[in-house]
C-alpha cells in the first residue's frame, strides 16, 4: 500500500503576531504551507491529509494544486487541541489502511523530499522520526534517552532544567504503521502545561510496549527548522532561497551575489545565464542562454529570450525577444512583447504594447495599448496619450515610422509605415504612410517641390 501522509497545519501560529495565519506566511514567493506540499509531493506521495483552521482552510486545494497534487483532503481542526488530537481527526476521516503514514508539522518549509524518504524507509515498528542535535536554548521538543535508548519526548514547556540541557530535539516529521498510530491516539491524555494532546507523547506509548521506534538523524539541521516567528522566516526564507540560487549555479547559471538574488521555486534558466545583484525574479520567469539579468532587475512572469541584456529594470507578465537590450530604468508592464533586437532605453514605460524587432525607444517614454512596426524610432518624451478620461484608446504606429521627441500621440490613433513627425507634434489625426506631420496639432508638411 502506497504512503500517505497528513500535513498539521491547524491554528493561528500566535508567535507570528498577524492577522494571517502562520501557514500563509509566504518564504520565496510561496505560502509556508505550499513548501511542505511540495516535498510531500516530490517524494512520491499522493494521498495527502491537511489538518487546518481559519483562513487556511479555503487555500488548500489552490496550494496543493499548485504544489503538484491531483487531490486532497481538508479537515478542519475547532479548536485546536494539540498536534495528537489534530492526527486524531485526521486518522478520522482517512478509511483506515495498513501501510504507513507520514506525519509533518506544516511549519517546516525547508523540509526536503529525501528526508521524507528517509523516514518512510526507516519506519519498520511502530514509528521512525526525525531527531536533530540544535544549538541551546530552543523551544523544540527533546529527546530523553534511557541509556542509549530512546524513551519519550518531552516539549519544552514541560521540561526540568536538565531536560532543557538536552540538544538533541524532535524536529516534527514522523512516519507511523498506520493500525499502531490509530491505537496510540486514542490513548493519548492532556495532563501537560497547555492541556493539549501531544502528537510526541506516542512515543513514550510505544516504548511502554516494547515496540520500535527509530530515530533518523537529519543530515542537516536547516531543513528542519520550524518556523514559529517572523524571525525564524527570515532565517528560513534565506535558508530556502540559497537552496534554490545552488540549484541554479549546479545547472549553468552565473548568480554573482546570491545573497542579494531572490529566487522563488519553478524558474526556467537556460546555461550560462548571468543574474547580477539585487535581483528578484518570481512568478514561473523564463530566461534564455546567454542572457544578463541585473543589477537591480526584478522580473515577474517575464519570459526573457537569448542574448538579452536587462538592467535596472522591471518586467512583469510580458515577453522580451532575443538580443533586446532593456534598461536601465524601463518598466514593461503586463500583456506587453518586445520584439527581437529592440531597445527600451532609460525611463520608459510599456504597458499592453507590442513592439516589433528592431523597434528603438531609447528615452523617456510612455507606450500604452500601442502596437509598433518593425525598426520605427521613437523619440525621446514620446507619450501614447491612451486614456481620455474615461476609456483606454489604441496606438497604431507602422513599420519604419520616425517618431519625433516630445511627440504627443493622441489615441485613437495611426501613424502610417514610413510616416514622420517632428519634435514637439501632438498627434491628433491618422497620419498617412509616408507622411510627415509637425506643430499643435499635428499638420502635414508640404512635401519638397523638386528643384
Ligand atoms: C512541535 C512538537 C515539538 C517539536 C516541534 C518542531 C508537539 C506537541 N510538539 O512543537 O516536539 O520539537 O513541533 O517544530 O507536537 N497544530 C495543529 N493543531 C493543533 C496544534 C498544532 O494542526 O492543535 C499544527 C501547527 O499548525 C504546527 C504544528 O502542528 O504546524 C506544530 O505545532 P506548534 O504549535 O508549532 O508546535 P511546537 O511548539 O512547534
Ligand atoms: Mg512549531
Amino acid at each position: 500500500m502506497s504512503t500517505r501522509a497528513i500535513v498539521l497545519a491547524a491554528g493561528k501560529g500566535t508567535r507570528m503576531k498577524s492577522a494571517r495565519s502562520k501557514m500563509l506566511h509566504e518564504l520565496c514567493g510561496r505560502p509556508m504551507l505550499w513548501h511542505v506540499l511540495r516535498a510531500l509531493h516530490d517524494a512520491g506521495i499522493t494521498d495527502v491529509t491537511v489538518v487546518s483552521s481559519g483562513d487556511v482552510t479555503n487555500q488548500i486545494g489552490e496550494l496543493a494544486a499548485s504544489a503538484g497534487h491531483l487531490t486532497v483532503r481538508s479537515v478542519v481542526q475547532e479548536p485546536q487541541l494539540g498536534t495528537g488530537h489534530a492526527v486524531g481527526m485526521a486518522l478520522g476521516e482517512m478509511p483506515a489502511g495498513e501501510g504507513t503514514i507520514v506525519v509533518l508539522n506544516g511549519d517546516m518549509p525547508l523540509v526536503d523530499s529525501a528526508l521524507v524518504r528517509d523516514v518512510i524507509d526507516a519506519c519498520a515498528g511502530a514509528l521512525a522520526l526525525v531527531t536533530v542535535r540544535m544549538d541551546l536554548p530552543s523551544s523544540f521538543g527533546r529527546i530523553v534517552r534511557d541509556g542509549s535508548q530512546l524513551s519519550r519526548i518531552v516539549e519544552a514547556r514541560d521540561a526540568t532544567e536538565g531536560e532543557l540541557a538536552i540538544d538533541e530535539m524532535n524536529a516534527g516529521l514522523y512516519a507511523y504503521d498506520e493500525p499502531k498510530l490509530r491505537a496510540a491516539i486514542a490513548e493519548l491524555r492532556n495532563e501537560n502545561a497547555q492541556a493539549e494532546y501531544y502528537l510526541t507523547d506516542t512515543i513514550a506509548h510505544f516504548v511502554r510496549r516494547g515496540e520500535r521506534v527509530a530515530p533518523v538523524p537529519a543530515p542537516e539541521p536547516a531543513s528542519v527548522l520550524g518556523v514559529n516567528d517572523r524571525i525564524e522566516l527570515a532565517a528560513a526564507s534565506a535558508l530556502l532561497n540559497r537552496r534554490l540560487c545552488q540549484h541554479h549555479m549546479r545547472a549553468g547559471v552565473t548568480i554573482v551575489d546570491p545573497a542579494t538574488t531572490y529566487l522563488e521555486p519553478d524558474l526556467e534558466f537556460a546555461s550560462d545565464v548571468t543574474i547580477l545583484p539585487n535581483t528578484t525574479i518570481g512568478r514561473g520567469s523564463r530566461i534564455g542562454a546567454h542572457s544578463e539579468i541585473g543589477p537591480n532587475a526584478r522580473l515577474s512572469g517575464a519570459v526573457v529570450g537569448e542574448h538579452v541584456v536587462l538592467a535596472d529594470s522591471v518586467v512583469v507578465d510580458s515577453e522580451i525577444g532575443d538580443f533586446s537590450i532593456v534598461g536601465p530604468w524601463a518598466h514593461v508592464r503586463a500583456d506587453s512583447h518586445v520584439g527581437t533586437g529592440a531597445r527600451i532605453g532609460n525611463f520608459v514605460e510599456v504597458k499592453k504594447s507590442h513592439l516589433s524587432p528592431g523597434v528603438k525607444a531609447g528615452h523617456l517614454s510612455y507606450l500604452g495599448d500601442s502596437t509598433i512596426g518593425p525598426r520605427s524610432n521613437i523619440g525621446a518624451g514620446t507619450i501614447t496619450c491612451n486614456f481620455d478620461g474615461e476609456a483606454k484608446h489604441v496606438t497604431t504606429i507602422g513599420a519604419d515610422v520616425f517618431v519625433g521627441s516630445n511627440s504627443s500621440l493622441v489615441a485613437p490613433v495611426t501613424l502610417g509605415d514610413g510616416s514622420a513627425t517632428g519634435a514637439g507634434t501632438v498627434v491628433i489625426r491618422d497620419v498617412a504612410p509616408g507622411e510627415r506631420v509637425v506643430g499643435n496639432p499635428g499638420r502635414p508638411l508640404p512635401r519638397k517641390e523638386a528643384t
